[in-house]
């Protein structure tokens, strides 16, 4: 974040807005540097939870259920965050223009909002799947993330999230499907040209190297767009 305001904005954030903050990985992580954050999510669960880790460790945030077509919060925040993907929740076009007009609402004028999310480069394979293990004390967390029907036409995939959980005195599993839309450098592109409020400064990888902007063309898979509130 101080690199983000030295680079972006004329003085330091203050406040700041994660959305889809999910399980309150950066929400909490912002509170603890000092930022005031506001965060929402549209699963009640996740939000419970994340206001229960700001408790547990003394910390404190504004954190609500919230849907990303609509959501806008006061005052007005120096930098919105969405990260990995969950722009891609949203399915239409429709969806996006809707959602990029209330966050303009909730980031001041000068203000960054920072963009992650993947896109498919025109070579890639439709078909992908990750595998990964966490482990937290004697908790066991092992997550198999599938690609399915995704098609370039549609522009709609669907991920499939296999979670088998294994702690000391409990094991289960759980299967959960989530709709995406695709996103190819030039449909980003054109979509981010339709908003009003915002304008592409500039781009990453998920390295994140803020000395090495890069371009938006179909090299980009994993992509990080800095957007400027106009
Ligand atoms: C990839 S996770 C977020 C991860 C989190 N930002 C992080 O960096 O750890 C995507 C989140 O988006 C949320 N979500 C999906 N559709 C949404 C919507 N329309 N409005 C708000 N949140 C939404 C899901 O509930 C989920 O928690």
């Amino acid at each position: 974040m101080t690199a983000v305001s030295e680079k972006y904005l004329s003085g330091n954030a203050q406040r700041v807005l994660d959305i889809g903050c999910g399980g309150g990985r950066l929400t909490v992580a912002l509170a603890a540097r000092g930022y005031e954050v506001a965060a929402y999510d549209l699963n009640e669960s996740c939000i419970a939870y994340v206001q229960k880790r700001l408790r547990r460790r003394g910390l404190d945030a504004d954190v609500v259920v919230g849907d990303m077509r609509e959501f806008v919060t006061t005052p007005k925040c120096d930098i919105a965050i969405n990260t990995v993907s969950t722009f891609r929740h949203l399915l239409s076009d429709n969806d996006a223009l809707f959602h990029l007009e209330c966050t303009a609402q909730s980031v001041r004028r000068g203000g960054i909002y920072i963009l992650g999310l993947h896109l498919l480069p025109p070579d890639a394979d439709l078909d992908d799947e990750e595998h990964w293990v966490a482990r937290h004390s004697r908790t066991t967390v092992d997550v198999t993330m599938r690609v399915r029907n995704a098609s370039r036409k549609s522009r709609l995939e669907t991920l499939r999230f296999t979670l088998k959980v294994q702690s000391v005195n409990n094991h289960f599993a759980i299967e959960s499907d989530f709709k995406m839309r695709l996103y190819s450098a030039a449909q980003l592109k054109s979509l981010l040209a339709k908003s009003d409020e915002w304008e592409l400064v500039d781009v990453f990888d998920y390295w994140y190297d803020i000395e090495q902007p890069l371009v938006l063309n179909n090299e980009l898979g994993d992509t990080v767009c800095v957007l400027r509130r106009k």
